[in-house]
């Protein structure tokens, strides 16, 4: 059991470090360059403490030299450690040569981490967004909007301060603490086993608060997502809010948040303040050690003073890597949760053709077949329903809210795959599952029944699917569509800008851009679903008459819970909880005298009813 779950999570973060590599594909040079100059860096660290130890013991006192190897040399080439008393100015100049190497070594550092930081970012960004864009349908379905957009945004980010705050370090942070205690080593083995005790400790009590700070971050992140959404609900909602004289509701409940917000900020910035200090004092209290210890071994004279000076320098160059480990070890679960929320995304399979995949002529008979469909197992949505649409021919669908009307589209453009033992759809002859699912949507054009706006200008919203249109066709799309009078009626025309940023437009208005817009395709298969519903009646009829002209040789599938709509229609079926009950022309059916008299009686007297108001 426990052997199986070692093994699991090894797995994972082997897949995790696979991601993270793939992932640093365009950055990894960048980091590279990173790492080999804070290698310069905590070399340059090094020597000062070896400079400032011979200085005192050689060249001020008269004990033998002691330095490593190439300061020996260099001390050689100024002609003796006696000789550099009288040229103080070389030891100063190699102090000054060291920190401009530094200084340099440290710049390159900074901008390649920083490149590399922004090239992953924007790869990151880059590969998430072209994924999603190719994901099936019923995976966006699945996923909350606001859930895909921090994964993309706030997990995004997470990695990236990993990698170029932590994993590129972590070279660094290595480097420093075993080149200080091989220095410590090299010159005194009691002294620098005093230094090295403390390494675990201070790691470990980093790795504790910070494990405790990543908690604390979690909460405050989540009760940071309440409080937005709160603000943002109110902000859209803002009609609602007025209307029900819900203002002081909203406002205490705004408030109450942002208490619980602030309190769990002000919890996490004690325990940040806690760590710091207490981690000062761990860190004092090592050199305090190191101190006492040396000054002991000074006194008894098996330590120079100069070495006590040196370690004392490498004991406060030791604290950053070792604190800055802990930290590490404690950022990396962090890291970890954001790698597998990506992959969540990245994992999901994209849309794919079957090998060979035809684009067959669209202009022919649509044919469902004992078709049955589910959205979740054991909730039939669909039950074997079959009939034929004859092309070029206008089919009329007639049903309730939740008859599965909206559903037998979305099987024909394939945003939900059929699985082959529940029927088949054909269009001239060939199933639509061996269509390439791009030719299959580019030759349908569809209206649907809560048409979407970008926020972008009139004209780019009707030109989604037709971008090199003239104008006159963009006229006369818009005039079938009855959109003509309204876009007049703006003084910018086509130019306004509609959505958020723009002008608000009614839900009628809305379906009339979305129905120019699919006439603007032009393809052999057009779809209305429920699209006129927000139309007043009059206008339906214009359109309606407007659109029969329009349509040619196309065939039509009219999709509404309004008979006059459907009228117009060569066969119209009737469907009730997902089965086809009746199916014929408007007067077959009305001759029928079934579900479809009914509701096409229950209409007219309404209409009669608001005529006469
Ligand atoms: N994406 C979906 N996931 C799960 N159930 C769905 C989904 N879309 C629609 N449904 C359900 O399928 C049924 C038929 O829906 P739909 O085809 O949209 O009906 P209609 O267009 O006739 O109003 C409804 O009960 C609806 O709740
Ligand atoms: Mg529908």
């Amino acid at each position: 059991m426990i052997e199986q779950k070692k093994n699991k999570e090894k797995g994972r973060a082997m897949r995790r470090a696979r991601l993270l590599w793939d992932l640093l594909c365009g950055s990894r040079r960048y980091f590279i360059i990173c790492i080999a100059a804070s290698f310069m860096v905590a070399s340059c660290d090094m020597l000062l403490p070896q400079i400032i130890r011979t200085t005192i013991d050689s060249v001020i006192g008269d004990k033998e030299t002691d330095a490593p190897g190439f300061l020996l040399r260099m001390i050689d080439l100024a002609g003796g450690v006696d000789a550099l008393a009288s040229k103080i100015w070389l030891i100063a100049l190699s102090i000054v040569v060291i920190a401009a190497l530094q200084a340099l070594f440290r710049y390159v550092t900074i901008t390649s981490n920083t490149r590399g930081g922004e090239v992953l970012l924007k790869g990151m960004r880059d590969r998430l967004f072209s994924h999603i864009q190719r994901l099936p349908y019923s995976w966006h379905m699945k996923n909350q909007t606001g859930d895909i957009i921090q994964r993309c945004t706030s997990d995004v980010d997470v990695i990236k301060n990993f990698v170029s705050d932590q994993l590129t370090s972590v070279f660094r942070i290595i480097i420093l603490i075993v080149f200080s205690l091989f220095c410590m080593y090299s010159m005194d083995l009691r002294l620098a086993t005093i230094a090295a005790l403390s390494v675990p400790v201070i790691v470990g009590y980093s790795a504790y608060f910070y494990s405790r700070m990543s908690k604390s971050f979690l909460v405050c992140d989540e009760h940071e997502g309440v409080l937005s959404t709160i603000a943002q609900e109110n902000l859209t909602g803002v009609r609602v809010v007025r209307a029900f004289g819900r203002e002081v509701f909203e406002k205490d409940r705004f408030e109450k948040q942002n208490n619980i917000y602030t309190d769990a900020w002000l919890k996490l910035c004690r325990l940040l303040t806690a760590y710091w200090s207490s981690g000062d004092l761990l860190s004092g209290l090592q050199v305090a050690l190191v101190f006492v210890f040396g000054t002991i071994f000074c006194i008894r004279g098996t330590l120079t003073e100069g070495e006590l000076i040196a370690f004392i320098s490498y004991s406060y160059i030791l604290m950053w890597p070792v604190r800055r480990l802990g930290r590490m070890i404690a950022e990396m679960s962090k890291a970890g949760v954001s790698i597998d929320r990506i992959a969540h995304i990245l994992d999901s399979p994209q849309e794919t053709d079957k090998p060979g995949a035809l684009c067959p002529d669209m202009r022919a008979d649509i044919e469902f077949s004992h078709v049955t469909f589910a959205y979740e197992e054991g909730k039939e949505v669909l039950s074997d329903v079959s009939f034929k649409i004859p092309k070029g021919t206008v089919f009329g669908i007639l049903g309730a809210t939740g008859s599965g009307k909206s559903t037998l589209v979305h099987l024909l453009c394939r945003l939900y795959d059929l699985p082959p033992e529940n029927g088949k759809i054909t269009i001239g002859g060939v199933d639509i599952a061996d269509i390439k699912a791009s030719w299959l949507r580019k030759n349908i054009g569809i209206v649907l029944q809560e048409p979407f706006l970008f926020s972008r200008t009139l004209g780019e919203n009707v030109k989604i699917a037709a971008s090199n249109c003239t104008d006159e066709q963009l006229e006369e799309a818009a005039a079938t569509a009855c959109l003509d009078t309204t876009v007049k009626s703006f003084t910018q025309g086509w130019d306004t800008l509609v959505g958020e940023r723009g002008v608000t437009l009614s839900g009628g208005q809305k379906q009339r851009v979305a129905i120019a817009r699919m006439l603007l395709k032009n393809s052999p298969v057009m779809i209305l679903d429920d699209s006129l519903s927000a139309v007043d009646t009059e206008t339906d009829e214009k359109i309606r008459n407007a659109l029969k002209k329009r349509f040619g040789d196309a065939t039509v599938i009219l999709i509404s819970h309004r008979i006059t709509t459907l009228m117009l229609a060569n066969q119209i079926i009737v469907l009730d909880k997902g089965r086809i009950v009746e199916s014929g022309t408007h007067e077959q059916l009305i001759e029928q005298n079934g579900i479809y008299k009914k509701i096409y009686d229950l209409q007219m007297k309404m209409e009669e009813a608001e005529i006469d108001a």
